[in-house]
């Protein structure tokens, strides 16, 4: 066997797909399915060993791969499973009302068919722009309207911006009242919407280093020193670190998956998550004027998170001692793309983990926090999001949601549209929207017989029980079917939801548990028949919790792109399936509400929102005390 041959061998049954391993599997589909010159590629992804059984040890199981495949001439998508070793086709299925996410390349298929389309040159010289090549075209996904014209194509819906030069801001000149309709299988201008020549705003308003004519010189360097390296070890795509195991997984459509997530506690290894990642994410934007009314965007289940992540850099995204994975995905031709440092593993000092001083011995104990990073960013046109899964030495884990790059922009065609949104420019309109975002949790807190319980802290009312009115105490209810866990956060009775395993112990009798703690649990401000609450149900409640399947893997369907109302977890959970005491996934709802500010023009410095899971009698007491004190000689801390 040669050296290759062995690796692949080797191969964690988790690894993702090679870069060799997705063109060995788009030329197998291709060998027997060749679809013609329509052929395209949406995904081809490793097809994961399923979540309900253990996983077979690494090199002793056939590698399958999941693809999906359509045809732009007929609009059919085909799904098949691919066993690599064998070089087969295990299943192929027709999906025939699916439409496929749209694709890094069909963004720029578009803008060039629109760009050329007379109908649109014509509307630009009504603006008394004369030169096409200076006009940006965003496409953007299009949603379901039910215009005649775009029933049963796969389409998508363009806004037009200028850029003075090429490394113009463009979001400072909204050529507004403007936009196309393209069919993205044909390549087809269908329609050219021209409401009439509003004006353009002409000032610029650039961000980019090479723009920036002074800086700011009171900004001495902060250098991030670890003289002995990091404390993490890796090893493929295990990671281990301060008592943390995880495998790091990456999907086109989801991004960074983390996998196995175990913590060690006595020389115990104890599992906590089988599996972790963004599964949805919806952006609906509030203004009702002419084309925006369609703007909204499921960025991971209309283009594919994964697909759009960027490579990072030392020294800018991330500081440190550094460990970077490789991703890779297909291109629509079935080539591999891989996208170099596409994952930065690293860790962080997070102040202090805990501190007592002791005023009668006149001695302090201190200990430092870290938590350790891994992180991803994907660029979707405009706007930039950074995903960072942060571990902790206390057994905290938390995913963090940056939200950063440009606020889409729109021209002001009336005092109506200026309601929907804040001038950030002299005649340009940040417009009010939201980011919804939803994670699948694959649970296992001490094994896979889970429950999920709500916790409320309730007031209690006066009376002889509680004679000086001071009572409060939490209040638990078990959530044991899929239609009682359709819940929402509440800040009256300061909710939060616990995973318990009611079959693990802890020292004190409790059954083990860690807590989800919503504080981005953000209100969805979506209207019944909007397209957001019909095809994005998942955003009506910030906690599901669902049994385990492995084919119920996306919160607002399959194919997201112009989808039926109602798919993923609001029909799923219509079943009402039991929960309790079974292995769980646990879906979270949480947000950013944006309102945008001139702050956020031209550039948006870093928002953030996610949530928190915490240890709750997972064990038995502090697991910390054993943290050494971190100065040199010690003094700082006795
Ligand atoms: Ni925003």
């Amino acid at each position: 066997m040669d050296d290759v041959g062995a690796a692949i061998e080797l191969r964690h049954p988790l690894d993702p797909l090679s870069a060799d391993e997705v063109v060995e599997v788009a030329s197998i589909v291709r060998g027997q399915h060749d679809l013609g010159p329509g052929m395209r590629f949406e995904t081809i992804a490793l097809a994961e060993p399923s979540l309900r059984e253990d996983l077979p040890p690494a090199g002793s199981a056939d590698r399958r791969a999941f693809v999906s495949v359509y045809d732009t001439q007929s609009g059919v998508l085909y799904e098949a499973v691919v066993s690599i070793a064998r070089r087969e086709i295990l299943s192929w299925k027709a999906r025939p009302d699916a439409k496929p996410r749209i694709a890094a390349e069909e963004f720029l298929l578009a803008e060039s068919a629109v760009r050329a389309d007379p109908r649109f040159i014509a509307a630009l010289k009504r603006r008394g722009i004369t030169d096409p090549s200076r006009v940006r075209v965003d496409p953007w996904s299009a949603g379901v309207f039910g215009h005649p014209e775009e029933v049963g194509r796969r389409i998508i819906h363009g806004f037009a911006f200028l850029r003075d030069n090429p490394f113009d801001n463009q979001y400072a000149h909204p050529i507004e009242g403007l936009n196309a309709i393209v069919d993205i299988n044909r390549n087809e201008v269908l329609h050219v919407h021209d409401v009439g020549a509003i004006p353009v705003p002409v000032a610029a308003r650039n961000y980019a280093a090479r723009f920036q004519t002074s800086w700011r010189t009171d900004l001495k360097p902060i250098e991030v020193v670890q003289p002995q390296g990091p404390s993490f070890t890796v090893r493929g795509n295990e990671v281990s670190w301060c008592g943390w195991r995880l495998r790091i997984g990456f999907t086109p459509r989801e991004g960074l998956v983390l996998h196995d997530i175990m913590i060690r506690d006595n020389g115990r290894w104890r599992p906590v998550i089988r599996r972790a990642s963004l599964a949805e994410m919806v952006v609906p934007y509030g203004s009702p004027i002419e084309a925006h009314a369609r703007k909204n965007a499921f960025d991971c289940g209309e283009y594919g998170i994964g697909m759009l992540t960027n490579s990072l850099s030392l020294g800018c995204d991330c500081l440190g001692t550094i460990h970077y994975f490789d991703a890779v995905s297909n291109s629509i031709d079935g080539s591999a793309r891989v996208i170099p440092n596409a994952i930065c593993l690293h860790e962080e000092d997070a102040g202090i983990l805990w501190k007592h001083y002791d005023f009668r011995t006149n001695e302090t104990d201190t200990r430092r926090a870290r938590r350790l990073v891994i992180s991803f960013i994907a660029t979707v046109g405009n706007y930039e999001y950074g995903f960072y899964w942060y571990l902790f030495l206390d057994g905290t884990i938390q995913l963090e949601v940056k939200l950063t790059g440009i606020i889409y922009t729109a021209g002001i065609s009336s005092d109506a549209a200026r309601a929907y949104g804040t001038e950030v420019s002299p005649g340009v309109l940040g417009q009010i929207h939201q980011h919804l975002f939803n994670v699948r949790l694959d649970m296992a807190v001490d094994g896979t017989r889970n429950t999920v319980t709500e916790v409320d802290t309730l007031i209690e009312p006066p009376g002889p029980a509680n004679p000086w009115n001071n009572a409060f105490r939490a209040v638990e209810t078990p959530l044991t079917t899929e239609k009682a866990a359709r819940r929402n956060a509440s800040t009256e009775s300061l909710r939060y939801w616990k995973i318990t395993n009611p079959g693990s112990r802890n020292a004190v009798g409790q059954p083990v548990a860690y807590r989800l703690l919503p504080h981005s649990a953000i209100k969805p401000v979506t209207s019944e028949g909007s397209q957001p609450a019909r095809r994005a149900g998942f955003a009506h409640h910030h906690l599901w919790v669902t049994p385990t399947r492995d084919d119920e893997r996306w919160p607002a369907g399959d194919y997201v792109n112009q989808s039926e109302d109602g798919e993923g977890l609001p029909r799923w959970t219509e079943a009402d399936r039991p929960v309790a005491d079974t292995q769980v996934t646990v879906w979270h709802t949480f947000g950013h509400h944006h309102i945008p500010r001139t702050e956020d023009f031209p550039v948006q410095t870093v928002m953030s929102c996610g949530f928190i899971l915490q240890p709750f009698g997972f064990f038995d007491q502090n697991p910390t005390l054993d943290v050494p004190p971190s100065s040199k000689d010690g003094s700082c801390c006795v």
